[in-house]
């Protein structure tokens, strides 16, 4: 058994901010950001949070998949920038379409957390806890980014996908994979707010993500290509039976040293970071959205999808269309 992707939905704040604007804000110009990351615009908050950008694209997944929201039985959410701590960002998906029946939480596994979800969504299916699923990534990642600092700040954006999934006798989910190593996690991090009790007093900081770039792009370079072999390995494919690998969209630069490593043309990586930035784990489902509304997805075709992130995480999913 398996699960299928259904339906497919996406949200973006209304805001559009360009290289132009932040060249204002900060040391950059649109030429640097566009020749070393392929970003031209994002989208930004102005008040959209994580949740309510994944109802809106919840509902889109399961108005595409012909389904109710009471019909759910799991809801994931995947999000490392939620707007509340407690309730969970799954919780108040739930609350905002209306499906009472689902059992709903989170997930942060950074900018691999979409398919960390997916991945729990296929388990639970498999375990016979559900019978099917809305998985999304949603990410208000401006919040948490240091608009004085130009190497971060160019590079991030707002927004959030989702798929309707549901259990299936054939097709769907053929391979997936997933690893973690957390003695990287300095390489990209966040930290928290600090503790401050009558008992203990954490030592602030700085609430901003820090990253190291050069790290991230090697990282990437090197481990996804040997992350979406073994996904193939495990659905029985080669890199030659992929229609299309849909790619976390962090940067053009590592997109394209992926298809040079994996020997595959660049045509067939879709890209849409020009116009959203690196929108972590929503990044993958927003594209494939894109993708399915602009009718490039054909039954039977066969879709890699892969991530990587702060953790450091990464995974990778083969299926059919
Ligand atoms: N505009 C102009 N100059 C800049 C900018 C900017 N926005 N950002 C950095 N620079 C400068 C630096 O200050 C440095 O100047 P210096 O030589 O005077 O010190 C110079 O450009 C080179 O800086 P590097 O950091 O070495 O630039 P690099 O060529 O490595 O490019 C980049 C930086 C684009 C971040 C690159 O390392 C990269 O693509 N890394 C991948 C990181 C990534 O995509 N992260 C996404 C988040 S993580 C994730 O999604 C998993």
């Amino acid at each position: 058994m398996s699960i299928k992707i259904m339906g497919t939905g996406s949200a973006l704040p209304v805001r559009t901010v360009t290289n132009d604007e932040i060249a204002g804000m900060v040391d950059t110009s649109d030429q640097w950001v566009r020749e070393r990351t392929g970003i031209g615009s994002r989208h930004v908050s102005t008040g959209e949070t994580a949740a309510s950008l994944a109802a809106q694209a919840c509902s889109l997944a399961l108005k595409d998949a012909g389904r109710t929201a009471q019909e759910v039985e799991l809801i994931l959410a995947a999000t490392c920038t939620p707007e509340d701590v407690v309730p969970c960002t799954a919780c108040q998906i739930q609350d905002r379409i209306g499906a009472e029946n689902a059992v709903a939480f989170d997930l942060n596994a950074a900018c691999a957390g979409f398919l960390f979800a997916l991945h729990t969504a296929w388990a639970y299916v498999e375990a016979g806890i559900a019978a099917n699923a809305l998985v999304t990534g949603s990410e208000i990642l401006s919040k948490i980014v240091d608009w004085e600092d130009r190497g971060t700040c160019v590079l991030f954006g707002d927004g959030a996908g989702a798929v309707y999934v549901e259990k299936c006798g054939e097709g769907g989910i053929l391979g997936f994979v997933q690893h973690s190593d957390g003695s990287r996690g300095s390489v990209l991090s966040c930290v928290s707010r600090p503790t401050e009790t009558p008992f203990f007093r954490g030592q602030e900081s700085g609430r901003y993500l820090k990253m190291d770039g050069r790290e991230i792009f090697s990282f990437a370079v090197r481990q996804i290509p040997l992350t979406i072999g073994e996904a193939l390995d495990k659905g029985g494919l080669s890199v030659q039976d992929v229609d299309l690998f849909i790619l976390h969209q962090a940067n053009r630069r590592i997109i394209e040293g992926i298809a040079k490593r994996l020997s595959v043309d660049i045509s067939r990586f879709p890209m849409n970071l020009d116009r959203v930035g690196n929108t972590s784990s929503a990044s993958i489902p927003l594209l494939l959205d894109e993708l399915n509304r602009e009718g490039r997805l054909k039954k039977g075709m066969r879709l890699v999808l892969s991530g990587f992130g702060g953790g450091l995480t990464c995974g990778a999913c083969v299926l059919e269309w």
